[in-house]
């Protein structure tokens, strides 16, 4: 059983770095940096999770907790600078824990990283289904852009107005929503008018994932012009939403600022009040996610030491600056609790068309950002993830063909390929929020196991050359892993044993066929 334990050495690890550094040029600078991270970040945690964290959890305080995602992910940005300056090859943290805490602990950040980026693309998929959905004016029929899980119940036509008058708050186009409590409440003479719809299958997700899967497999590669033109479109985007809803705030959607106890639906200690806050941090923790894939362009940097800092927590504080006040605009605009029904989907479209007459054009602009937006964020996932399967296939934690390159286009594209069916299942059959969770829990425990790794990388190896310092070690890094931790403790039941049971099932791997393949093990 010991030798779960293995460690790769530094000394190792460090001549692999140079050996595939030999190909990569150093290109980017600080503001590329910057620009890669904000691509990389702003998305569906920003477009469509701040509305869910608001309504399940947070209420208008919804940009209080993105203050406490933010310094957690300050804290664990750092200790990522110090790994990416320290080890800089692909595979990231979980590279940095075959280094720091062996082979089998390594193996599970692997796995959890699987849930970071697959499920982060599925969800992002999700996402732009929505958007597309509302950008057509809703004419993809709802069991073709939605998982089985889900359902919707609906009124529509004339029959919306026998409703009780504070129900048709929740109308939109002439289209009643309501939620499974308020038709149970419902008379049966009304129960009979409304028609329950459940999802198949959600399609314009899957055909986002195959479109950008064939480019990833063509190895057409994000220059940093594309990448720029996008983050400005996004940043522009969220400026002028900013700057023009703030005129239409109505400070009463503000009060109470926290979700008062004893709220109907909001009874669990994250779900109302402070704890509310810390609940909606785990949900739009998401919103954050993909700065680390600033920490995998290392190699890249023209000056690491001082630019990968600048990069990760740059990009952080541009985007968490952005973040509060677009969430301060969006539930001042429209109130937290119609983020439950009516503008649960493609919620920034929702505000802007029912609250800010005038501006239907900025709801259209805003949607082709966001769908443009999305896509880059989809991209990176994707080929996250296939550098990090590319690292464990390499050290024979997973089978060959992860690492397997095209002949022609030098891609690994049968990872590609097995990755799009396994996301895709994912973007087809579970509900984005679900996925959405599961992306934190890989993430957050991600960052515990980087931050803990700084500490032991600095008592195992005191004098390795480190080019970046995390400062204050070990508060900075005890602080982030305790904060990550408080945000995991915060999440849905449900996404806690369905993180359990992936996380078993990885062992099960692991113990089954990755322990007995490893190459580190066999050498
Ligand atoms: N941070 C990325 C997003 O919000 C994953 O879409």
């Amino acid at each position: 059983m010991s030798n779960i334990w293995v460690k790769k050495p530094l000394s190792q690890l460090l001549e692999s770095a140079s050996d595939s550094g030999k190909g990569l040029k150093r290109t980017l600078g600080a503001m590329n940096l910057v620009a890669l991270g904000i691509g990389a970040i702003i998305g569906a945690g920003l477009f469509v999770r701040t509305a869910s964290a608001a309504a399940d959890a947070a209420g208008p305080a919804v940009t209080l907790s993105f203050i406490f995602a933010a310094i957690g992910c300050a804290f664990a940005g750092l200790c990522y600078a110090e790994f990416a300056a320290m080890i800089p090859i692909a595979g990231s943290a979980y590279t940095y824990a075959y280094a720091t805490m062996g082979e089998v602990l390594a193996w599970i950040i692997g796995w959890a990283l699987i849930m970071e980026y697959a499920l982060g693309a599925a969800t992002v998929s999700i996402a732009w289904s929505e958007y597309l959905n509302n950008l057509l004016g809703g004419a993809i029929p709802y069991e073709y852009c939605h998982s089985p899980l889900e359902h919707v119940n609906r009124v529509l036509g004339s029959a919306v107005s026998q409703f009780p008058a504070d129900l048709l708050k929740n109308a939109k186009d002439g289209v009643l929503l309501l939620s499974d409590a308020q038709l149970a409440e419902l008379p049966a003479n009304l129960q009979a008018l409304v028609q329950t719809t459940s999802g198949m299958i959600n399609a314009p997700a899957l055909i986002i994932l195959l479109a950008l899967t064939l480019l990833l497999i063509k190895g057409t590669q994000e220059s940093a012009i594309v990448n720029a033109v996008i983050v400005f479109i996004k940043v522009a985007i969220v400026l002028i939403f900013i700057a023009v809803g703030w005129g239409y705030i109505n400070p009463a959607n503000h009060e109470p600022y926290l979700i008062p106890a004893g709220t109907p639906g909001h009874e669990g200690f994250f779900k109302h009040g402070w704890g509310g806050v810390i609940g909606g941090a785990g949900i739009v923790f998401f919103a954050f996610i993909g700065f680390d894939a600033v920490s995998t362009a290392a190699q890249e940097a023209k000056n690491p030491r001082r630019d990968m800092p600048i990069g990760i927590l740059g990009s952080l504080v541009v985007c968490t600056i952005l973040y509060i006040l677009f969430s301060h605009v969006l539930t001042g605009v429209a109130n937290w609790q119609e983020f439950k029904l009516a503008g649960k989907e493609a919620s920034v479209a929702y505000a802007i068309e029912k609250y800010m007459l005038g501006y239907e054009w900025l709801a259209t602009a805003v949607t082709v950002a966001i769908l443009a937006g999305f896509s880059s964020v989809i991209l990176v996932m994707l080929m996250g993830q296939s550098r990090v399967f590319y690292s464990m296939s390499n050290d024979g934690l997973l089978p060959k063909a992860f690492s397997d390159l095209h002949p022609k286009f030098r891609t690994p594209y049968k990872s590609n390929w097995i990755l799009f069916v396994f996301v895709g299942l994912f973007a087809a059959f579970i509900p984005g929020d679900m996925a959405g969770d599961l992306t934190s829990f890989g993430t957050l425990l991600a960052f515990v196991l980087v931050s803990l790794g700084v500490w032991m990388m600095r008592r195992n190896e005191p004098n390795a050359d480190r080019p970046f310092k995390t400062p204050l070690v070990p508060i900075v890094p005890i602080l982030g892993a305790i904060i990550c931790t408080l945000m995991i403790v915060g999440l849905d039941k449900a996404t806690l044993l369905s993180a359990l049971g992936w996380m078993a099932l990885g062992l099960l791997v692991y113990f089954g066929y990755s322990r007995h393949h490893s190459r580190l093990k066999n050498s």
